[in-house]
């Protein structure tokens, strides 16, 4: 829905659909859209091809990884993400990097009433990582979440290990909050977290303004 729709016919579930952005940077134009069922080839062949790159970090689940992430895993995974969506309990976005799919990044377990809070997630393919998309994706989906899915707080939990994720929350303006100890299952066992945080006043500006005024983005 459009913004102008939306004030027209409010939603039991702000904010959804959406497509964020775009946003320049170092490795293209990113935006975010609603994963779609015809995402199936490209979602697996990124997954195929990055197992290793994705798998430690990625809760454990049962069954051979290529088998839940081929191309015919895709339909049931789209169909989940679409009925949580659809129950206004989570945002399921791609990311998109020059219009071509490029990872995902999920606002899951949306609680409303004096909470408004959920967690973000997200994966970018190894083959353009390091060009700023995650940071884009999240800032994109930080301001979406605080604005028009009016959102108070975003969580994220990173185990300590993952470089690169840190970065991407410390970039963004995310704050540590803690260690959670033995948190999620990961790789086979239980792995320690940090839980990092964010509110809407942590960014009067946006987050995105942010990216554009430190120089990491420009809008598109
Ligand atoms: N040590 C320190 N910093 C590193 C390292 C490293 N080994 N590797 C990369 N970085 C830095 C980069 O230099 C960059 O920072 P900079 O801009 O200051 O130079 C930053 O980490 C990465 O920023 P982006 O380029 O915006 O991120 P990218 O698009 O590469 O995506 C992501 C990062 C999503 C973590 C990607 O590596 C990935 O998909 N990994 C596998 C899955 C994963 O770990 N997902 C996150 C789980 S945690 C969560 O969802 C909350």
């Amino acid at each position: 829905m459009s913004e102008a729709a939306e004030e027209l016919f409010p939603s039991r579930h702000p904010g959804w659909p959406a497509s964020p952005g775009p946003l320049r940077v170092a490795a293209g134009t990113v935006a975010l859209r609603p994963t779609r069922l015809r995402d199936a080839s490209a979602w697996s062949a990124l997954r195929l091809r990055d197992r290793a790159y994705l798998q430690r970090w990625e809760p454990t689940t049962t069954g051979d990884w290529r088998d839940r992430n081929a191309v015919l895993a895709w339909p049931a995974q789209w169909s989940a993400l679409r009925g949580l969506a659809r129950r206004g309990s989570a945002l399921p976005f791609a990311i998109t990097v020059d219009g071509r799919f490029a990872g995902q990044l999920t606002i899951g377990n949306v609680v409303r009433g004096a909470l408004r809070s959920a967690w973000v997630g997200y994966w970018v393919a190894e083959s353009r990582s390091g060009g700023g998309v995650a940071t884009a994706a999240v800032a994109l989906a930080v301001d979406h979440c605080f604005t028009r899915a009016a959102l108070h707080r975003l969580e994220a939990t990173v185990r300590p290990e993952n470089a690169p994720s840190l970065r991407v929350l410390e970039k963004t303006g995310f704050r540590r909050e803690g260690l959670f100890e033995r948190y999620l299952d990961v790789e086979g066992d239980w792995r320690d977290h940090y839980v990092f945080g964010l509110t809407a006043e942590d960014h009067p500006e946006g987050a995105v303004a942010a990216l554009v005024r430190e120089r990491r983005a420009d809008y598109a």
